[in-house]
């Protein structure tokens, strides 16, 4: 699949967008742990969020859908079934790796795998402390999937320094700690997105947070039942994200975006933008398990910045998005600390580098980070054709990025889009995008 964006200007509107992928992974893992009935609103229906809910029902809980609600029938902590074939994650990191978890505290075996992306993505980062905790998991000689997990008589307790700022890794450890005997600590030197320690709180589970300096400590006991619980999924801040970049950068645009997640873990990509100058507003906060906020955003002139690295983790599925904003933005933006984007759905640094010397962006790509030198305000893009590397976020991010393209620009292998932005092209339109999809 490939989009063709032309130009654009004067993008106005008023738009919602897909639930959290984040939250919607956590809230059918949960649900299906659970002791009963939980109803999920508001679930992202891409294709990663069902490639969670697909693994689920292959081990026996019923999942469906009614009235655009999901109701989940959970078989509790260790009621879930052996699945009679490999557990198919697809693209989706985050569902491979929190599944992870629980699958090594089951009492049966299980084989997990994935699309070509997800197979070649690092798996070592959660076997290896889960082998700590006693599970028996092998996966490839390169530590990528697929992964095998053998049953074990019991999972024991660890205290661990994530050496990776990776809330997946976190989580994984956060789940098979439900199973595991005596208290699981884990401390975080920089903080990541913490969706699954509300989450744990909003079922019920209690799991003490605290905090020395910027060092972050999570403990937790093992758990011998879950209640139900009924779930309100707020608008994804990374698709809104996209959004917020395409407001910005076209001229004499005004877009609203409602009921956003605002996570304090989430928003560094807000916190970036609006230190380069950016005019954002968060309207009409609420302050449920997962905060929101509608967020206006403005046409603005943006200027370069050396981006703080303590926001790197807190924005880092937002990176496509900003490379294109300081490409854009007057001067030079440096970017340090963000060597995991080498480890996302594909290679962000050097996928994203592709991207911007087609726009005909002058910049340096480092191991970590990448040095931009922005065209400023009446900078425009060379059109180009882009490969998108089968990637849903440099697809999204280029797609954008082509408003300020000097004609019309290809997006190439953009079918990713549906695994956390299914609507995507049709909410582009809404705001006066001049974006079409070719199968
Ligand atoms: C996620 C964590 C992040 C993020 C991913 C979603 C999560 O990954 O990039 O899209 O829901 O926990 P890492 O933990 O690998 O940084």
């Amino acid at each position: 699949m490939q989009f063709k964006i032309k130009n654009g200007k004067g993008l106005k509107g008023e738009i919602t967008v897909p639930g959290d992928k984040s939250i919607s992974h956590r809230a059918i893992m949960l649900a299906s742990l659970a002791e009963g009935k939980s109803k999920i609103s508001g679930f992202l229906e891409g294709e990663d969020c069902l490639a969670t809910i697909e693994v689920f029902q292959n081990m026996g809980v019923n999942i469906s859908k009614s009235k655009g609600m999901f109701m989940v029938e959970g078989k509790g902590l260790k009621g879930l079934e052996g699945p009679t074939s490999p557990l198919d994650f697809r693209n989706s990191g985050t569902s491979v790796r929190l599944c992870s978890g629980v699958l090594a505290a089951q009492e049966f075996s299980s084989t997990l795998i994935g699309d070509s992306s997800l197979s070649s993505r690092p798996m070592k980062r959660i076997t290896d402390p889960l082998s700590l905790m006693g599970a028996n998991t092998s996966s490839s000689k390169e530590g990528t999937l697929p992964i095998r997990i053998e049953p074990v008589d019991s999972l024991k307790s660890i205290k661990y320094s994530l050496p990776v700022a990776s809330a997946q890794v976190k989580s994984c450890l956060l789940f098979a700690g439900l199973y595991s005997e005596g208290i699981t600590e884990i401390e975080e030197k920089v903080t990541t997105r913490d969706h699954t320690e509300r989450m744990f709180k909003k079922f019920g589970i209690p799991i003490e947070e605290s905090r020395y300096k910027a060092t972050k400590f999570i403990k937790l006991d093992r758990v011998e039942s879950i209640n139900p619980m009924d779930i309100d999924i707020c608008g994804d801040f990374s698709s809104a994200s996209f959004f917020i970049l395409a407001a910005l950068i076209t001229s004499n645009s005004e877009i609203l975006i409602r009921n956003v997640g605002i996570n304090p873990t989430r928003i560094g990509f807000l916190h970036a933008l609006r230190h380069m100058g950016a005019n954002i507003e968060l309207q009409n906060k609420t302050d449920s398990f997962e905060p929101t906020a509608d967020i206006l955003v403005r046409t603005s002139e943006l200027k370069g910045i050396t981006l703080n690295t303590n926001l790197v983790a807190n924005m880092i599925d937002e990176m496509p998005a900003f490379f294109i904003a300081a490409s854009l933005a007057e001067g030079i933006t440096k970017v340090k600390g963000a060597k995991e984007l080498r480890t996302k759905e594909s290679d962000r640094l050097q996928v994203m580098s592709e991207v911007l010397d087609s726009f005909g962006v002058k910049f340096q790509q480092e191991i970590d980070g990448i040095t931009i030198n922005g065209l400023g305000k009446a900078g425009m893009f060379r059109s180009a054709e882009i490969n998108s590397h089968e990637d849903h976020r440099i697809a999204m991010a280029s797609s954008i990025g082509s408003l300020r393209a000097d004609g019309e620009t290809t997006v190439l292998k953009c079918l990713n889009v549906k695994t956390s932005f299914p609507n995507f092209v049709d909410v582009c339109k809404q705001v006066g995008m001049n974006i079409e999809r070719y199968e």
